[in-house]
């Protein structure tokens, strides 16, 4: 990986400050070459298919989540540039992962400190991997599809009723903390993988579950509409509140979810009544998290000096995957997009110069390398410049099972309360007690920082 920050210092100063990654956004073999660079550079950090090591695993800091949002990258990737270099271990990653715990997701070593956030970033990547067509599972496991499926189906029996009119608690054991938080990363992304399966199996329990998370999260606390810049999205809140006194945190990933979520079930649907919300919402996103250059910024971490968490660095990838995915699901979209996602481009190949101008940092709006490195700049960097192959090589929208998507579903897998894997699942006998009580994975430090942000936020607008 990259060399210190005085060693770059010096070579670019030999070098004339000739630095950044050389792209042609307008050209099928330097995009690719790019995003192969980029990729090359994420995936050295993965040690999971090494012999004794776990697949799916990223060593520390990087949380579970973070391996399955690395691996959803992944399956873009192929989709977008042709290159199978890294399909065995991510599809090693996807069935290790899912099939630990009877294709839900839920692997024992997870189960303690998996919210279903966590669990729903998995679910993404098979689902991608189902639209994409994807190389097949390994032997014996089930369908990409019946794998998100399990996970939607686990998490529908988790809808709790009893606070906050419903919706879903953020983590899944009532001993850890975040049990008392309802936040958009899970009932966005809930939201946005039943809107998926509805529009990939056809199934209109999917759409069902759509619509009935969209009534409890737009009539929510989390959602507010009447603001100059669009419909604001916050973080969560906490049941004790009855979620009327929010976490106003901003952070882009969950608008990005609720974008992705609406553009899939528009497109299925084909029903105006998603398009107000979408365009409202992804008013608010341009306004909130991209400079007058159209040059993304995650502005509840970006500009402080503390910087982004190891999570955060990951945001602006999800937002920027699922816009380019809208402008392709709601071609009205398109045109509004692009100029987002080409500036935000140009300007991440600016920074991917640390190294040898393999490693990527994350102030895109800086004309020289931040200094730092890591797996989430490398996913950011590379979401949005292989994205750019859609135009340039005129890809197909992700299929569904009309469309030529060949991995079947199965809608009644993983139904039921009392479903927890196959026979001898270690997730059956697993107890959670005190003891166990463990730090949670996605966002925990981010609800620490959120007070944080929420100054930010009065101070900056
Ligand atoms: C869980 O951790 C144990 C011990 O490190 C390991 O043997 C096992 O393969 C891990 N499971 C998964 C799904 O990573
Ligand atoms: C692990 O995956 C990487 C990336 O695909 C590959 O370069 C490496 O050879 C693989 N290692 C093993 C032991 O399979
Ligand atoms: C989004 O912004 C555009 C341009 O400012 C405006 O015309 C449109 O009405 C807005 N849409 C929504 C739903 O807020
Ligand atoms: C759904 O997406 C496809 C693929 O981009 C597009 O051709 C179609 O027009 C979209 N449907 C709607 C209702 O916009
Ligand atoms: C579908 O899932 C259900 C519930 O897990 C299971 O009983 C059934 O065997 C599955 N069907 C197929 C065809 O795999």
């Amino acid at each position: 990986m990259a060399g210190s920050v005085a060693q770059w210092v010096l070579l670019s100063f030999v070098a004339g400050f000739a630095y950044g990654l050389n792209v042609d956004l307008t050209a099928a073999e330097s995009l690719k070459e790019a995003s192969s660079t980029i990729a090359y550079d994420m995936m050295a950090t993965y040690t999971g298919n090494q012999t004794g090591d776990n697949p799916g695993n990223l060593p520390e800091p990087y949380y579970w989540w973070e391996t399955g949002a690395m691996f959803m990258h992944m399956v873009d990737y192929y989709y977008y540039t042709g290159d199978p270099s890294y399909n065995e271990a991510t599809v090693q990653a996807i069935c290790w992962q899912a099939g630990m715990s009877g294709e839900t997701f839920m692997p024992e070593n997870q189960t303690k400190s998996e919210g279903n956030d966590d669990q729903v970033f998995w679910a993404f990547a098979s689902m991608a991997a189902a639209e994409l067509k994807y190389p097949p599972p390994q032997e014996g496991y089930p369908s990409y599809t019946e794998m998100a499926q399990n996970v939607l189906n686990q998490q529908i029996e988790r809808w709790d009723p009893d606070t906050c009119g419903g919706g879903l608690r953020w983590q899944i054991q009532s001993l850890n903390v975040g049990y008392n938080y309802k936040n958009i990363a899970s009932n966005g992304g809930f939201f946005h993988l039943a809107a998926r399966l509805a529009r990939y199996t056809g199934n209109e329990k999917y759409v069902e579950q759509t619509e009935k998370m969209w009534d409890w999260i737009s009539s929510s606390a989390l959602y507010d509409p009447g603001t100059p810049q669009g419909i604001r999205i916050y973080d969560g809140a906490s049941v004790e509140t009855g979620c009327k006194k929010p976490n106003t945190a901003q952070y882009s990933y969950n608008y990005g979810i609720l974008i992705g979520g609406l553009a899939y079930i528009y497109n299925h649907t084909k029903d105006s009544k998603w398009l107000e919300p979408l365009h409202g919402i992804m008013n608010a996103t341009f306004n909130i998290f991209f400079n007058p250059e159209k040059i993304m910024v995650e502005v509840g971490c970006e500009p402080f000096d503390a910087g982004c968490s190891t999570d955060g660095l990951t945001f602006k990838s999800f937002t920027l995957r699922w816009l380019v995915l809208c402008a392709q699901l709601v071609p009205e979209t398109a045109d509004i997009i692009w100029p987002y996602i080409t500036a935000s481009a140009q300007a991440a190949a600016r920074q991917c110069s640390g190294d040898d101008n393999d490693v990527c940092g994350y102030h895109w709006t800086d004309p020289t390398w931040d200094g730092t490195q890591g797996v989430g700049q490398q996913m950011s960097a590379l979401a949005v410049i292989q994205a750019n192959l859609i135009t340039v090589d005129d890809l197909a929208a992700p299929l569904t099972l009309d469309t030529g998507g060949t991995s079947k579903g199965n809608a009644s897998a993983g139904t039921g309360p009392e479903y927890t894997g196959p026979e001898g699942s270690p997730w059956l006998t697993k107890k959670i007690t005190t003891g166990d009580k463990a730090g949670a994975g996605i966002l925990t430090a981010l609800f620490l920082a959120g007070t944080l942000s929420g100054t930010y936020w009065i101070l900056a607008y």
